[in-house]
Parts: C-alpha cells; sequence; structure tokens
C-alpha cells in the first residue's frame, strides 16, 4: 500500500482529491491537510511515501511546505499540484524537491499513475542507495541489451524538426551503425512519422498494442511494421481520441520492450515537458535536445536543461543540436554556446526544399539525397549518437573543456 498525504487549502479538493483514490487498491490515503504548515507536521507523525502538495496556498505556500519536507522528511517523494503548468512553477516546485507535477484539472487515472510512478521511481532509488554492495543483478538478457540504446528527441516546442530529424535519424542509423532501429511515434495524438515513411494510416499503430492502459506482451510485437528501407516502426493511433487509451507507463512499457529487440530505439516524442516525454526521457540512453539560433529557443533550451539537472539527468545523456543552424539572424553558436555554458553537440543546416519534396514523396530524404549537405548533417549525428564519429575522444575533450561546465 503506498501511503498518500493529500494538502489543499480547499476542502472541496481535498474530499475531491481523495475519493478520486478511493477505489485504488494499491493507495492508502493516510491523512489530509488544509496548510503547509499542518502538511509539515502530518508528514512527521504519519510518514506518507508521498505526499500530494497545492502549489498556491494562504500563509505557507507549496513550494516552502516542499523545502521543509524534503529536508525534515525526505523519504516522503512530493507530487505539486498547480493550475498553471508554467516552466517557471515547474522549476521551483523542482528545486523544492518535488518530484513531479499535476496540472489541474486531472483525471482520476493520470492522479493515480502519476502517485504510483513516484513512488516506484522512488522506491527504486532508496533500494539502490541502501545496497552498500553494487547490484549482482545483471541477469543474462541484462547483459545482451547493455549496448542498446533508446534515443529519444525532444523540443521545448513544436516545429523544431523533431519527427524530421527522428525519421532520418533512425535511418542513418541503421547505415551509419550498421545496427537494427525501431523508430517510436510518440506523438500519440497527432503523429506524423507515417506520413513521413509514407506508411498506409490502416497500418497497426501503438493503439492496438495496449488494452485497459496496459501493453500486453504478446501482441507488442505484431504493431511492429517493416518499412522498406528495413527499419521497423511502431506508429502512433490514426486518430488523437486514441492518444487517451496510452497512459504514459504504458509508454514506457512499450520503449523498454523495444530496446530488448533492437540496438537503436528512437523516439519522436511530443513537444513539451508533458508526463508521455518525461516518462521516454527517463528510460532514454540519450536525449537529442533540438533548438534553433533563436532568442525564444535558447531561452528554451536553457529552462530545459534545468530542469534536467532537477530530473538528475546525467549531463552527457543530453545532446544538444541546433536545427536550421545556417538560417540565423544574428545569433551565433557560439552564443548559443556562452548562454548554456556548454557546447553543442551538433548542427544541422536549412534546406527546406528538400524536407519539403521528402514529405510529398514519402521518402526521407536521408534515402532519397544522401549526399545533400542536410543528409550529410543527420550521418554525422547518428555517428556521434553512435559512438562511431571520426572525432577522437581527446579532441572531443579538448574541444568541450573549452566551456565551462557547471
Ligand atoms: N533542417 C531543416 N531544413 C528545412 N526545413 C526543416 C528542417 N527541419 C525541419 N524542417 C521543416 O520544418 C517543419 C517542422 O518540422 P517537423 O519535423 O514536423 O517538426 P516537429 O516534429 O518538431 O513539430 C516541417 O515542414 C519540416 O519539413
Ligand atoms: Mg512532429
Amino acid at each position: 500500500m503506498i501511503k498518500v498525504l493529500i494538502v489543499d487549502d480547499i476542502t472541496e479538493t481535498r474530499e475531491h482529491l481523495t475519493k478520486l483514490l478511493a477505489f485504488e487498491q494499491a493507495i492508502d490515503v493516510v491523512g489530509v491537510a488544509a496548510s503547509g504548515e499542518e502538511a509539515i507536521s502530518s508528514a512527521m507523525e504519519l510518514r506518507p511515501d508521498v505526499i500530494v502538495l497545492d502549489i498556491n496556498m494562504p500563509g505557507m505556500d507549496g513550494i516552502e511546505a516542499a523545502e521543509l519536507i524534503t529536508q525534515r522528511q525526505p523519504s516522503a517523494a512530493i507530487i505539486m499540484m498547480s493550475v498553471h503548468g508554467e516552466a517557471e512553477q515547474l522549476r521551483r516546485a523542482l528545486q523544492a524537491g518535488a518530484r513531479e507535477f499535476l496540472v489541474k484539472p486531472f483525471s482520476s487515472d493520470e492522479f493515480s499513475e502519476t502517485i504510483k510512478r513516484v513512488y516506484e521511481r522512488e522506491f527504486a532509488r532508496r533500494q539502490q542507495f541502501e545496497a552498500n554492495m553494487p547490484t549482482s543483478k545483471a541477469t543474462a538478457s541484462v547483459e545482451e541489451i547493455e549496448d542498446h540504446q533508446v534515443i529519444a528527441v525532444f523540443s521545448p516546442k513544436g516545429g523544431a524538426g523533431r519527427t524530421t530529424i527522428a525519421t532520418n535519424l533512425a535511418l542513418a542509423l541503421q547505415k551509419e551503425a550498421d545496427a537494427t532501429v525501431c523508430l517510436v511515434d510518440a506523438n500519440l495524438q497527432f503523429g506524423d512519422v507515417g506520413v513521413l515513411l509514407n506508411l498506409n494510416p490502416k497500418n497497426r499503430s501503438i493503439m492496438d498494442a495496449v488494452s485497459d492502459g496496459e501493453p500486453e506482451a504478446d501482441v507488442l510485437d505484431s504493431v511492429i511494421i517493416e518499412h522498406s528501407t528495413g527499419i521497423r516502426v511502431v506508429l502512433a493511433p490514426p486518430s488523437p481520441e486514441g492518444a487517451d487509451l496510452i497512459s504514459p507507463a504504458a509508454l514506457r512499457q512499450v520503449v523498454d520492450h523495444l530496446k530488448t529487440r533492437f540496438d537503436y530505439v528512437v523516439v519522436d516524442l511530443p513537444a513539451g515537458l508533458n508526463d508521455h516525454a518525461l516518462t521516454v526521457m527517463d528510460a532514454a540512453d540519450q536525449i537529442v535536445i533540438l533548438a534553433a539560433l533563436e532568442i525564444t529557443a535558447i531561452k528554451n533550451l536553457r529552462l530545459f536543461l534545468e530542469v534536467a539537472d532537477q530530473l538528475e539527468y546525467d549531463r552527457s545523456k543530453l545532446r544538444i543540436v541546433i536545427n536550421r543552424s545556417d538560417a540565423a539572424q544574428g545569433i551565433r553558436l557560439a552564443d548559443v554556446e556562452a548562454s548554456i555554458r556548454r557546447s553543442v553537440d551538433g548542427t544541422i543546416v536549412s534546406d527546406g526544399r528538400l524536407a519539403v519534396m521528402a514529405v510529398n514523396r514519402g521518402v526521407p530524404f536521408v534515402v532519397s539525397t544522401p549526399e545533400a549537405p542536410l543528409s550529410r548533417d543527420i550521418a554525422r549525428l547518428a555517428q556521434t549518437l553512435a559512438g562511431t564519429s571520426a572525432e577522437t575522444t581527446d579532441e572531443k575533450t579538448a574541444r568541450r573543456s573549452l566551456f565551462t561546465r557547471r
């Protein structure tokens, strides 16, 4: 049983949230509190596993309460609730020690799933921490997939080129690294991968492998489509309402399963920091973060890097790639690197004609026009991610050390 404490200054909200969890077998609401102060004393007394905390409360607000609870009762995992999911609030909540963020209003499924996920993650973290000896759990199957990689392609906003780059990158990885590759369209509402690869919309999608929110192991393989180029593809649902059927946890299980089967699993993520994107990023070995040489894109990149720090993502897992890097109006790559205080891992030139032609023909440009600069940039990115780039480690270190790391 997961012991949960609910904290909100509004009586109806406390009652409503308690009701939402009433039928959850695995969750026990051990208490409710109406203020930040009360939250702290209840946390000490009841020792809950998870505390759901409202960010806006009169007197001591959720952020302040979270900071104090994190100090005094660190075994409790905090989920922060707010009415708007602004990056600034998210950042403050994460800094105060919150593990997750729920934006009101949310469904009972979203609520219980978030609690379970946070609990499981916290539980795993604690077990690892408490084990004073290195874990000897590595089984044969784990060893076999050790060098398999999940590569997630992310951007804070849409239109950054995620689908274009994820799709062409999957093909380039197959070629450059001579590897087996599966491309997953995690834009569950409006997935474009099928269009870029000219796959029939009647093809099976991720939706067919998930029922009652749980992926079914035996049917998972049957939704993997073989593309004419040899890469495998898991498509997004054919219409937006299908997305509701796939929980973040289910998406994660699909990705984890594919990792056992393929050298590379490339995931085209939805834009922004939602539960689905975060869940896949947790599981990813490398995250390609797309930005452009524009003030807003750089600002969002910086905010994301701060969040990634809060989420304790290893810096080496983050691969910053500037798309349309030659289309800048006054901002130089060096300015970006100075601003984010780290070096960029790749650049991709702009070629609108080729990109549009590839979409219209349903043939990705790395296949139709491999000699084009755009295709070559993607090939280079594939080499970097696969660790097969010509640049030696020494060169890399030398280049990196020019920039101060935080
Ligand atoms: N390097 C590039 N050069 C020219 N056009 C590009 C480039 N990358 C992406 N595009 C175009 O930008 C638009 C958005 O790209 P898309 O991959 O759909 O972004 P996202 O998946 O992040 O929303 C598309 O029309 C695509 O063809
Ligand atoms: Mg897209």
